[in-house]
């Protein structure tokens, strides 16, 4: 077992780690309390390659392993998770979904505008109805021969305002349930695609997220994802992939936040010694590193199960549910190690605890993950472990 980076990897880590130090620590502050949407950001971000980290250099991407992008994520998390899952959307959903399943003209079309950043995509799958129980689409794709007519609501879409493109999941064919479902590609630009308000939220507010309303969108047939009724296992296969970058989030998160509190941990004297040497304190410390840790074991294993080409559904959502609750732990811990100034936004650490709380929610929440691996472990499906 072989547990060293490669050059390459390691040399994209220090390009995430410098890039969030340098350009997402300072503002990030402001970004969270104006829900400024960090525009210059992901536009660097672009530039980098880190929009499209693992798609084929023919279209415009990084040619990057998942291991790699796993590991800029972690490192833009640990300061900025509102510019990270601007990135995850973007990379693991749209992207990944398109270079994967899409046709050679699709992939001419929208890929090469979105692996380099040029456009940014947003993935569009929940409704006011649909959200864990995503079966049931109310969004409906009426088939009108060379085109279909798209009319629906989609809720809590990142990168909902600022986006060029939509996958959207959509009904067309009722009666078939699941199977008759449709994923299309759409332009925001077309008439009767509306964009709704930003939405307010407790964390990760900087990112765009809107509700989307379609009405009477005309798609050409060329803009549908694979075959008739391929649309509700395409929303499923990519999210299991997604699920390995909202790990990556949330094990950055909790690493972050881990990071700020050993450091405050030692400078911070109480009873006339720094508080790290108060055993309260210490074992404090000694559980958020290793429960960060644990997680990075559990989200490097999926990255690297994707990228030896072996199934990874399972490995995804057990990396997903394990390393959320720990963000969720460790940030609230951290902000416990501060004590008064953890709870002033000054310190960070707060932000951290806020942004966690959406990494159990979305791309699946935690009882969704468990739902998917109880599934997995009883059907009898061989553990795909280490050994
Ligand atoms: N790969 C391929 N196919 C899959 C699959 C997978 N990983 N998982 C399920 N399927 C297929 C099944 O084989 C089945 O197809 P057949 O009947 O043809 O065999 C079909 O999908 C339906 O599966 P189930 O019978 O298991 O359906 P279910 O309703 O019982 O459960 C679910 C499905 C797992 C709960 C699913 O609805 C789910 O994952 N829900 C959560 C949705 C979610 O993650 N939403 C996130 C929104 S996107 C987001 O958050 C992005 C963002 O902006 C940050």
């Amino acid at each position: 077992m072989i547990f060293n980076l490669t050059e390459e990897q390691l040399a994209v880590q220090e390009a995430a780690r410098e890039f969030a130090q340098k350009e997402l620590l300072p503002g990030v502050i402001e970004r969270d309390r104006e829900m400024k949407y960090p525009r210059d950001q992901v536009r660097m971000m672009a530039e980098l390659g880190f929009l499209g980290m693992m798609v084929d250099p023919a279209y415009g991407g990084g040619g990057m392993d998942s291991l790699s992008y796993v590991l800029a994520m972690e490192e833009i998390s640990k300061v900025d998770a509102s510019c990270s899952v601007i990135m995850s959307v973007n990379n693991s959903l749209v992207c990944w979904g398109l270079e994967t399943y899409g046709t050679e003209e699709q992939k001419q079309q929208y890929l090469t505008k979105l692996a380099p950043g040029e456009w940014v995509g947003a993935f569009c799958l929940s409704e006011p109805e649909a959200g864990s129980d995503a079966t049931s689409q109310r969004t409906t794709a009426v088939d009108m021969g060379d085109h279909y007519v798209l009319n629906g609501t989609k809720n809590w879409i990142t990168n909902g305002g600022t986006s060029q493109v939509h996958l959207v999941i959509a009904q067309t064919h009722p009666e078939k349930g699941h199977r008759g479902i449709n994923a299309f590609i759409v332009e925001t630009s077309w008439p009767g695609v509306t964009i709704g308000a930003k939405e307010d939220k407790l964390g990760i507010r900087a990112s765009d997220t809107h509700t989307i309303m379609y009405t009477d969108v005309k798609v050409p047939k060329a803009n549908r994802i694979g075959e008739d009724g391929f649309g509700f296992k395409f929303a499923m296969k990519v999210l299991s992939g997604g699920r390995i970058g909202i790990a990556a989030q949330a094990l950055g998160i909790g690493a972050g936040a881990y990071e700020l509190a050993l450091a405050y941990a030692q400078e911070r004297e109480a009873f006339g010694k720094p508080i790290s040497q108060h055993q309260a304190i210490a074992f404090k410390l000694a559980d958020m590193a290793t429960e960060v840790e644990a997680a990075r074991l559990l989200v490097y294993r999926s990255a690297w199960l994707k990228d030896q080409g072996k199934d990874y559904d399972m490995a995804s959502s057990m990396a997903k549910v394990f390393a959320s609750e720990m963000a969720m732990k460790t940030a609230t811990e951290a902000v416990q190690v501060h004590g008064g100034y953890g709870y002033v936004k000054e310190y960070h650490v707060e932000r951290l605890m806020r942004d966690a709380k959406i990494t159990q929610i979305y791309e699946g929440t935690s009882e969704i993950q468990r739902l998917v691996i109880s599934r997995s472990i009883l059907s009898g499906t061989p553990y795909v472990g280490v050994i």
